[in-house]
């Protein structure tokens, strides 16, 4: 369930109707609502109500504005980070450091160090040697860093190949068959505390029996590390839920992964960490653009709107779904292509699509735009940067500048050689 829904014939978000934040920012931006974020955030937590004690990371490369971050802290989330980057963003957004998961396959000696300077609550490690270099570098510091080893479990999640993680070919985890081994050696070191595992086998998954197979096989390798004589008190399960992009799309409810969870775990006798990134955030946005132009086209016209691949990466780079709605929907209909106006073929939104009626100047938007949207924005084109805006009620705050290519420009210099 969301917050955007047509109020008198006219598409709002939450209370504030979209053509006002269009008239007042100007399209394309992002519209964000803090009531469908904080009920996501509740419904997650809720869904996991029969697993124990539970520690939420929001992964926040799904939507990392400050604002966004900062309604997910209030309602008691940590997050999951993948970089100093967004390190920085979560503790600028108050998030306690305990509190949150530095979690990716590149993390440089010097994020690690950070990491562990401003307390960081638990390092994923991906591989044995960073295992090591943490250890060096936490006893330099006289600290001891948690962490958790990433597994592989190989296992497939059935979800777009550039997002699947958990097979063993991708470069994520350690092969879940030398887990053991390498818990053993790492365990030796001091100024590391591996106190359990992580997995976390790909994005947009829309059927629990892919997680429930990689979550049975971490229970062995629990049991397995435990007989061994290790002290195992952490799992953390990762992320992936898929959300509804589509009709038709069924993702698993929180409440069905919750019961899948507690059922698998029943024995692990740990506390379980997730860190939901798209369930939390995807329905909570939409782009919100403007129609160019309508261009006749071979079969179906051109919707070319002021939106382009540039904002919105997810079609030319997976092919996904976004729904496209007029705000003031006519009741017509037409069959129709959306592209946007940055040069390249794949900056294509949708294809011989059936879409509400639109002319030059309306405003229309592309749904479950709140996941991996303006966060994979770039100014291909020399287009702006796109702007974010966050609604609550009835009001609403620009919680990111749209950022001019002049300012873009004026970053750049010729070199006095030239
Ligand atoms: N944890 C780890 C270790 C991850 O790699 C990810 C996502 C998450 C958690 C959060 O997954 P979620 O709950 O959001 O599915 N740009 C792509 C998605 C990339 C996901 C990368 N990792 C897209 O637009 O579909």
């Amino acid at each position: 369930m969301d917050h955007f829904a047509l109020v008198d014939g006219e598409l709002h978000c939450e209370a504030v109707p979209l053509s006002r934040i269009a008239a007042e920012v100007g399209t394309p931006v992002y519209v964000y609502s803090t009531a469908t974020l904080r009920r996501h955030a509740r419904v997650f937590r809720e869904g996991l109500k029969d697993a124990g004690g539970v520690h939420l990371a929001y992964a926040i490369k799904a939507n990392p504005n400050i604002a966004v971050l900062n309604v997910l802290a209030r309602e008691g989330y940590g997050a999951d980070v993948v970089s100093g980057g967004e390190m920085a963003r979560a503790l600028a957004a108050g998030m306690a450091a305990k509190d949150i998961v530095f979690s990716g396959v590149g993390k440089t000696r010097a994020e690690l160090s950070r990491g562990l300077q401003a307390g960081i609550g638990q390092f994923n490690i991906e591989l044995e040697e960073e295992g090591a270099v943490l250890a060096q570098l936490a006893t330099a510091q006289g600290i001891t860093a948690q962490a958790v080893l990433r597994v592989n479990p190989d296992v497939d999640a059935g979800t777009h190949a550039k997002i699947s993680t958990g097979k063993r070919e991708n470069k994520f985890g350690v092969p879940i068959g030398e887990a053991a081994g390498i818990f053993a050696r790492l365990s030796e070191l001091s100024g590391i505390n591996l106190r359990g595992v992580a997995v976390h086998i790909g994005s947009q998954l829309l059927d629990l029996a892919p997680l429930e197979a990689a979550y049975a096989r971490v229970g062995e390798l629990v049991a397995e590390l435990r007989a061994a004589g290790h002290a195992i008190s952490h799992v953390d399960l990762g992320g992936g839920l898929g959300v509804t992009y589509r009709a038709g799309d069924m993702p698993p409810t929180p409440a069905d992964f919750g019961a899948m969870v507690a059922r698998v775990t029943a024995d692990w006798n740990v506390t379980l960490m997730f860190e939901p990134g798209r369930v939390i955030a995807g329905n909570a946005g939409v782009l919100l653009t403007e129609v160019i132009w309508v261009k006749p086209g071979v079969s179906n016209p051109y919707v070319i709107v002021d939106a382009a691949m540039n904002d919105l990466a997810r079609p030319a780079l997976y092919d996904a779904w976004h729904d496209f709605e007029a705000v003031r929907p006519s009741g017509k209909r037409m069959m129709a292509n959306i592209a946007g106006p940055v040069c390249e073929t794949g900056d294509t939104f949708a294809r011989d699509r059936e879409i509400d009626a639109v002319r030059s100047g309306d405003l229309a938007i592309f749904r479950t735009a709140g996941a991996y949207g303006a966060t994979m924005a770039s100014t291909y084109n020399s287009r702006p940067l796109v702007p974010e805006v966050l609604v609550d009620g009835d009001r609403y705050a620009v919680v990111a500048d749209r950022i001019a290519a002049e300012t873009i420009l004026a970053a750049e210099r010729v070199p006095d050689w030239l």
